[in-house]
């Protein structure tokens, strides 16, 4: 495959779609297919067929559009209309509206702060292209930096554009990308891996599953642009097991790519060559973390082990590897064809680029949005988002799944990116925003996310195994009005203790959730504890303590 043949199938591609009238679009990523927008599709191509509009117009299947709460949607492309909330039955309406006065009663806002607000890079094909289908994924541009960067540029080249570029690792902990790869490409071995973590356990996050369903080509081209930057000739993809439809179209996009000489040996004539396998998750979230991901890709139980030696140096058998995460591997491809100056534009000083945020919780737009690094919390909840539904009270939001913290209105000015996240005592994490309204109880949510990390914790470490459980139990007793400053005390001094002696980052940040809640909500504890001691002494709860 030369850089002539993807032109020419991209033109085709073009040609094709240039002839049609009207192009439909329907979401069939795992959203919207949950709310049955395949039987949409069947009957909009029903309606096509009985119109006999079936020479102007072409019915398709497109990954995710981003506004999951208002699905199924439903995009007529050309012109520029959108549908939310379609039925089955709505499709011969769709169909008779084309190139007339579209459907008021479910027509959706393409103008609105949720689509306007937005910077896409990574989500720039999801709900544009088939996923299914190679040929529109080329027609987007799609494996041309692959071919031009074997044919025009050197590995160590690759490197330094990604060096240069400023983007860090998407899959929680911000690790330079550039230079990840630099010690990969520099380390010693006969053999050398890449993985692509696709395991995405965190509750609320669905960031990397979006982007394997809807535009599934675009990882596989970063992972073989990763590869010939490290040395590598073999890459897995680690993904969740419970993501079926990412599995299918990603093993689909594997087959189409060998077939068309784009992994494979010899890809695009060079000595490169590229293969992938998939690999499926073991189902804990502690599988994420890249040593317990290794050993269970080596086919041993999914725990983590000490570092040093990082997987740079030692990983996969032993052999020097490169995981990165799904979304940082997908930013690959747009950076080598437009530069990295171009991607260094985008976003903060030392956040670069866009990150993909999956809004979940009390807020209106329920979905999967993608801003420039920097963007202030306000704007992305409020404007984007579309705030909290029902009139009530925002409280907090939830950055970085159980890693994380709870971050208080006062937050909301800051711009969100590694550094103010860190500060305002949370973290980026891979994506996942939860939003609380001023119904939850922050000592709540602090036993939720603990139970969650007692739950996954692998039992490796004794401070994680032990200490998770009995801060769980500790936060059980504040929530129901049992305890006491003394247990109050016994906590902080847990958290201290776990983050500082747990063997991986699942035990070292499970206490966040618990100190950013006790920092911003002590109140909330502190009337818990009243609560407590008041019954302890035997007397009445006063106003506002636990029920
Ligand atoms: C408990 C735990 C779970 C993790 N889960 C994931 C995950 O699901 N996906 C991911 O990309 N990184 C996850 N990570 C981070 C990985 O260990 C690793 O840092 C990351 O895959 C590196 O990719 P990046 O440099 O592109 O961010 C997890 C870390 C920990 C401690
Ligand atoms: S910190 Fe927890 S999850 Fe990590 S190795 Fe120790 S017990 Fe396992
Ligand atoms: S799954 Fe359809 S819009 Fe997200």
């Amino acid at each position: 495959m030369s850089i002539e043949d993807l032109s020419q199938i991209s033109q085709a591609e073009r040609d094709a779609r240039d002839a049609i009238g009207h192009q439909i679009n329907v979401c069939v990523a795992a959203s919207c297919l949950s709310l049955q927008s395949d039987k949409v599709k069947e009957e909009l191509e029903k309606a096509v067929e009985a119109k006999g509009k079936k020479d102007c117009c072409k019915v398709r299947g497109v990954g995710c559009m981003g506004l999951c709460a208002a699905g199924p949607l439903v995009a007529v492309e050309k012109e520029k209309v959108l549908y939310q909330g379609v039925t089955p039955e709505d499709a011969p309406a769709i169909v008779d509206a084309l190139g007339g006065e579209p459907v008021a009663r479910i027509q959706g806002d393409l103008e609105a702060p949720f689509f306007a607000r937005q910077q896409k890079i990574v989500l720039e094909n999801c709900g544009r292209i088939d996923p299914e289908r190679i040929e529109e994924y080329i027609a987007a541009d799609g494996y041309l930096a692959l071919i031009d960067t074997l044919t025009a540029m050197t590995p160590i080249g690759v490197v330094q554009q990604v060096t240069r570029s400023g983007l860090r690792g998407r899959g929680g902990a911000g690790y330079p990308t550039g230079l990840k790869w630099a010690t990969v490409n520099k380390s010693q071995g006969t053999r050398k891996f890449v993985i692509c973590n696709g395991d995405e356990g965190d509750p609320g996050a669905f960031m990397d599953r979006a982007v394997l369903e809807s535009d599934p080509h675009r990882i596989l081209e970063g992972m073989a642009l990763a590869g010939y930057a490290v040395g590598a000739s073999q890459g897995f993809v680690y993904v969740r097991a419970e993501y079926p439809l990412a599995i299918k179209r990603l093993k689909l996009a594997i087959k189409q790519a060998e077939k068309m000489g784009l992994l494979g040996a010899s890809i695009g004539g060079t000595t490169f060559g590229f293969n992938v396998d998939i690999r499926l998750g073991a189902g804990a979230f502690v599988c994420g973390e890249e040593t317990a991901l290794i050993s269970s890709v080596e086919g041993g139980r999914g725990t983590p082990r000490p570092r040093p030696p990082y997987p740079a140096e030692s990983g996969l058998w032993g052999y020097p590897t490169l995981i990165n995460n799904v979304e940082t591997l997908a930013n690959i491809p747009t950076i080598l064809r437009n530069g990295p100056e171009w991607f260094a534009r985008i976003g903060t000083a030392k956040s670069r680029g866009t990150k993909v945020f999956a809004l979940a919780g009390a807020i209106t737009n329920t979905g999967l949005i993608e801003v420039p690094m920097g963007m202030p919390l306000r704007e992305i909840i409020f404007d984007i988002g579309g705030g909290v539904p029902d009139g009530k009270a925002f409280k907090a939001v939830q950055t970085g799944g159980p890693s994380g913290g709870c971050i208080p209105e006062s937050g909301l000015d800051m711009p969100c990116d590694y550094e103010s996240l860190a500060k305002l005592g949370s973290i980026m994490g891979s994506g996942g925003m939860i939003v609380m309204d001023e119904t939850s109880s922050m000592v709540d949510v602090a036993k939720f996310f603990m139970e969650f990390c007692m739950d996954e914790s692998c039992g490796k470490c004794v401070p994680c195994r032990v200490g998770t459980a009995q801060m769980h139990e500790l936060l059980r007793q504040i929530s129901a009005g049992e305890a006491t400053a003394r247990e109050l005390a016994l906590l902080e001094h847990l958290c201290d203790v776990v983050k500082s002696t747990s063997l991986c980052g699942l035990g070292q940040s499970a206490p966040n959730p618990v100190l950013s809640t006790l920092h911003y909500f002590r109140d909330e504890y502190e009337s818990k504890i009243a609560a407590g001691e008041a019954a302890a002494a035997g007397h009445a709860p006063p106003a506002g303590g636990a029920a």
